[in-house]
């Protein structure tokens, strides 16, 4: 099932030049990338972004961090994207990701954790609307 997902490489990554690292190995896998764009997200659409962690005690700290600079965000396609795509980037906690996963290969952080991908087609659907609207 053809399927489409969000990616946003976040300050972190942006800061340290690994864009175009992280975007070669979603080409290389087979994804075709169907929109791209760089941005700074304002608070307000952090906000929105991030509205299922509303009342989290990471939310201030995770609103801050993907406002403090540049951002790169992308619409990738293919099939079983969004499970694809999860998998490729590794689990939450960037020091217990696994080699070979990009926040495996690349962080350390939770909060600065270099990667941001949707964890379904709803979210998808709610977060690219935030990011490309
Ligand atoms: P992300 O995939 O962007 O989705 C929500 C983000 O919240 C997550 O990456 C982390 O950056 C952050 N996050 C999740 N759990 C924690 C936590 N326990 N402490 C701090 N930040 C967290």
């Amino acid at each position: 099932m053809t399927q489409r997902t969000l990616i946003v490489i976040k300050p972190d990554a942006v800061r340290r030049g690994l864009i175009g690292k992280i975007i070669t190995r979603f080409e290389e896998k087979g994804f075709k990338i169907l929109d791209l764009k760089m941005l700074t997200f304002t608070r307000q659409q952090a906000e929105k972004f991030y509205e299922p962690h509303l009342g989290k005690p990471f939310f201030q700290d995770l609103v801050n961090f993907i406002t403090s600079g540049p951002v790169v965000a992308a619409i990738l396609e293919a099939p079983n994207a969004v499970s694809v795509v999860r998998l490729m980037i590794g689990s939450t906690r960037s020091f217990e990701a696994s080699p070979g996963t990009i926040r495996g290969d690349f962080g350390l952080g939770i909060t600065e954790n270099v990667i941001h991908a949707s964890d379904s087609e709803e979210s998808f659907k709610r977060e690219s609307a935030i990011v490309f609207s």
